[in-house]
């Protein structure tokens, strides 16, 4: 990360799952008082993925980055899962997930809400800073779950994936130049969901402060990684709301066309959110070895958290 670091690291893989079942909003219209075109205009989706395991997802998604890395699974010293829809409330996931991998090694699931993968990214870094040679992170969720099916001001939104990434150490500094976690926890009421019941949320409050606290990660990250939002090549925002994100880049003064969004078929993910679309611009071609990306993203707590990286190109 810096020059006092032990050792560097990057991000060596992607990899994602998305559940089978498509619920389009003409599917919602017969569940509940609403329109297509509203849940369009007003978040920008216009359909989700829902089922699975929060466990099975994420495996899933985990084996495609294994995969897709080439390395010997054997070599993963640590997963950490960023979810807030856990299979169980004990054990963690994260144990679930391992066995189902075949790893040996440490397991724990984090829960910053959406901010949750790029929490765990940062916290991989510094996991390897520390010696760990590779971590896998995942982003997991199965939010229609947590979700009140009459209510129309949440079932809009959430749905469920998952998203992984290899992080191993490099030579050198690796490729996190900037990094901001950040919680407000007197929003705690704005949104929640507790044990055994529905999500309960504020919409427009959520709204509000969520294009605040972008900005301000986004602003914190740049500013450690010693760049302007002009030199960011592409921001992949957490995928809660179009408006959100073209709200929060226009206070930054970065396009709206820099930004990888894939809200309109996956809807709100919550932590799977980044890297589902991180690997959606990689699959469209959208980024290059060497280029700046801003990864941002804000959620219940009222958490928020930005990773400024260099694409590696692998
Ligand atoms: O990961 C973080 C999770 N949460 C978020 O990011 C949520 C952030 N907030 C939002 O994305 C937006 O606030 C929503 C998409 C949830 C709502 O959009 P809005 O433009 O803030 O709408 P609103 O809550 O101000 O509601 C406007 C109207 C209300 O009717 P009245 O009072 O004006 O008559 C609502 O009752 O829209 C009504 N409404 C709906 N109408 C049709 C609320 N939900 C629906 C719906 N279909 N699904």
């Amino acid at each position: 990360m810096t020059s006092n670091s032990l050792f560097g690291a990057r991000m060596v893989a992607l990899g994602t799952a998305l559940p089978d079942k498509v619920l389009t909003n003409q599917d919602l219209e017969k569940m509940v008082d609403t329109s297509s075109e509203w849940i369009v205009e007003r978040s920008g989706i216009h359909e989700r993925r829902i089922g699975g395991t929060t466990a099975g997802l994420a495996a899933e998604a985990g084996q495609i980055a294994i995969e897709r890395s080439g390395i010997d699974p054997q070599t993963i010293d640590l997963l950490i899962l960023a979810t807030t829809t856990p299979d169980r409330r004990v054990p963690a996931t994260a144990s679930t997930v391992q066995e189902l991998l075949g790893l040996s090694c440490g397991a724990m699931d984090l829960n910053a809400a959406c901010s949750g993968f790029v929490y765990g990214m940062i916290a991989a870094h510094g996991f390897i800073n520390m010696g760990h040679q590779r971590v896998l992170v995942i982003g997991a969720e199965t939010l229609r779950r947590l979700v009140d099916w009459t209510d129309r001001a949440t079932c809009i939104l959430f749905a469920d994936g998952a998203g992984a990434a290899i992080i191993e150490r490099t030579e050198g500094p690796g490729d996190l130049h900037g990094w901001h976690v950040n919680s407000n926890g007197a929003l705690e009421e704005a949104l929640y969901c507790d044990f055994d019941a529905t999500i309960q949320m504020s919409g427009q409050a959520i709204f509000k402060n969520a294009v605040l606290a972008m900005e301000h990660a986004a602003r914190q990250s740049l500013e450690m990684a010693d760049l302007s939002p002009a030199e960011i090549d592409l921001v992949v925002p957490h995928q809660a709301n179009v408006r959100i994100v073209e709200a929060s880049c226009k206070r930054l003064g970065i396009p709206y066309e820099k930004t990888s969004m894939v809200i309109h078929r996956t809807g709100n993910t919550s932590s799977a959110s980044i890297p589902l679309a991180l690997e959606d611009a990689w699959q469209a071609g959208r980024v290059k070895k060497g280029d700046r990306l801003l990864l941002v993203g804000f959620g219940a707590g009222m958490t928020s958290a930005a990773a400024v990286i260099t694409w590696d190109g692998k």
